[in-house]
């Protein structure tokens, strides 16, 4: 279950961050130390330079990557038009507020009756600092706030037979436990003499002395090993009366779990996920919806630009240009165009007809789809604000939700939507099977596993999205089984005229930066080549 930074990773297809990664091939000597060249944004001054004109160019998908080649591609004066097969910019970027509606690839419509401000980020939903999203978000006006990725306060829930199963568990308790038990161990080790191969002395009296803070642990006891170095618990594991005034000094809970019920427990598995360079605070969310994104790009490259529900149904490379069939509103229309960028997920892709050679369609089947979905549920109070003080953040659980996760926005108010499960592989693929009522219920029977049944009480709405069921998706996103392979780079390449762009042509594979990466790739390739003529 996706519950660790390990299987979060294994979910998303990567065996380690791309800055894990990066560093130690920098370390081996293997990657080049300073950044990838910047981006330079194609000007309209570079073809008055050359003596040329600017191309025409047909953009299939007006998702991230889509709507970032458009507009940079208008930088330098390009006639672009965006094909999208949906009625709204975006793509997996998709907010549902109350009014959406859509129906799913197994024939089941759902309709969206969230209040007023309340919504489901059904894709993306947080972001980096150093993700570029964020630089396209000053650039297009898009006003950021903080998403709480990791909360103290939110919980670790498992279900099993482990002596801590069954009871949630607060971040900073098992946060606590789990690094006190282990400095305790280490300082034992380092005082006994066990790592006098590995250490000076004065390596032993730091470590020892930064294992006094990092774990709170006791000091030594001389003539006493046994009584040394002990972990019995502090306030930061939390009170269970909270200090007060005068004399009130409170009462910490207490006391921990042994060493071995918090060893076999295995909640400490969850606390790496914050380590990870990409889920690590603080990380960012557009107000009012992740949707902010694409409706900004939207206004920058003009509607006008964009042609809504257009269904491609066909992509001819000629000797000149690109000819793309599609239909929209039953007419069925070609574009023709000097190049093209080709944004539609591969598991969609794959079935279009096109003159692309064989090896590309290979590459297209190459691209496992990776399951993801998410349960939205209004609730009419805040619960988890005013009875358990969580405000944002994500509880972790090994069932088949997931996650649960609390609104880092709207704090205080009469209302607020939850995250009921967020989960991918097979538990998206089983509840991706069930009907929207099934789901409901089941997110229902599972949360109150760690909130009690307040729970099941008070849903004002409902809604939930399942990628592989969503049409002009099929999928979360890519899981390549491996991006050294030939198909993988093939996709690299331009086929004829047709460039091809997303967040699976990158190694930020699920994230907006992924695809916008991937699009200044793509318009970098394609301007030079119209430069060149
Ligand atoms: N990038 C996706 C996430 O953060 C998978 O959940």
């Amino acid at each position: 279950m996706p519950t660790t930074r390990r299987q979060f990773l294994q979910s998303v297809g990567v065996a380690g961050g791309a800055g894990v990664m990066y560093s130690t091939m920098g370390a081996l000597g293997l990657a080049p130390t300073a950044a990838a060249a910047p981006y330079t944004p194609p000007r309209s001054g570079d073809f008055t330079l050359a003596g040329r004109s600017a191309a025409r160019v047909v953009v299939l998908g007006a998702g991230i990557a889509g709507l970032t080649t458009a507009y940079e591609l208008q930088k330098a004066g390009y006639q672009v038009t965006v094909l999208e097969a949906r009625d709204r910019p975006g793509g997996r970027n998709w907010t549902v507020r109350g009014g959406t509606r859509e129906t799913d690839l197994k024939g089941e419509t759902q309709h969206a009756r969230f209040a007023e401000g309340q919504y489901l980020n059904a894709g993306p939903a947080r972001i980096a600092q150093h993700m570029v999203t964020l630089d396209y978000c000053r650039e297009l006006g898009v006003p950021v706030e903080v998403f709480t990725n990791v909360n103290a306060d939110s919980y670790y829930f498992d279900e099993g037979t482990t002596p801590l199963s069954g009871t949630p568990v607060r971040h900073r308790t098992t946060k606590a436990d789990t690094y006190g038990y282990v400095s305790e161990l280490l300082a034992r080790a380092t005082d006994s003499g066990s790592l006098d191969g590995y250490l000076t002395g004065a390596d032993k009296e730091a470590l020892l002395s930064f294992l006094g803070g990092w774990g709170a642990i006791g000091r030594r006891v001389e003539g006493d090993p046994a009584a040394s170095w002990k972990y019995t618990g502090t306030s930061r594991r939390g009170y269970e009366v909270l200090p007060g005034a005068g004399t009130q000094a409170g009462t910490p809970l207490g006391p921990p779990p042994s060493l071995s019920d918090v060893l076999q427990s295995n909640l400490g598995r969850n606390i790496s996920f914050e380590f990870g360079f990409d889920q690590a605070m603080l990380m960012f969310q557009p107000v009012g919806g992740m949707d902010r994104i694409p409706y900004a790009f939207e206004r920058a490259v003009d509607r006008r630009n964009i042609v809504y529900r257009a269904e491609v149904g066909g992509i001819t490379n000629t000797p000149t240009g690109v000819d793309v069939t599609y239909t929209t509103r039953g007419r069925r229309r070609t574009v023709t165009a000097d190049f093209c960028v080709c944004t539609i997920p591969p598991m969609v892709l794959k079935k279009i007809p096109t003159n692309f050679a064989p090896e590309v369609g290979t590459a297209l089947a190459y691209a496992q789809a990776a399951p993801a979905g998410k349960i939205a549920l209004q609730y009419d109070r805040r619960w988890w604000e005013t009875d358990e003080n969580i405000y944002g953040g994500i509880t972790n659980t090994n069932m088949d939700i997931g996650t649960i996760w609390y609104p880092s926005s709207g704090y205080h108010g009469d209302r607020g939507t939850v995250v009921g499960y967020y989960n991918f592989g097979n538990n998206a693929l089983a509840y991706g099977r069930l009907s929207h009522k099934e789901r409901l219920s089941r997110a229902l029977v599972q949360g109150q596993k760690v909130h009690g049944q307040k729970y099941a009480r008070g849903i004002e709405a409902s809604f939930s999205v399942s990628w592989e069921n969503t049409r002009y998706s099929e999928g979360g996103w890519v899981s390549w089984p491996s991006r050294e392979s030939a198909e993988y780079r093939r996709l690299l390449q331009p086929e004829g005229r047709t460039y091809f762009a997303g967040d699976h042509l990158s190694h930020y594979t699920s994230w907006m930066s992924g695809a916008i990466e991937s699009a200044r790739a793509s318009v970098t390739a394609l301007h030079q080549r119209a430069l060149a003529g």
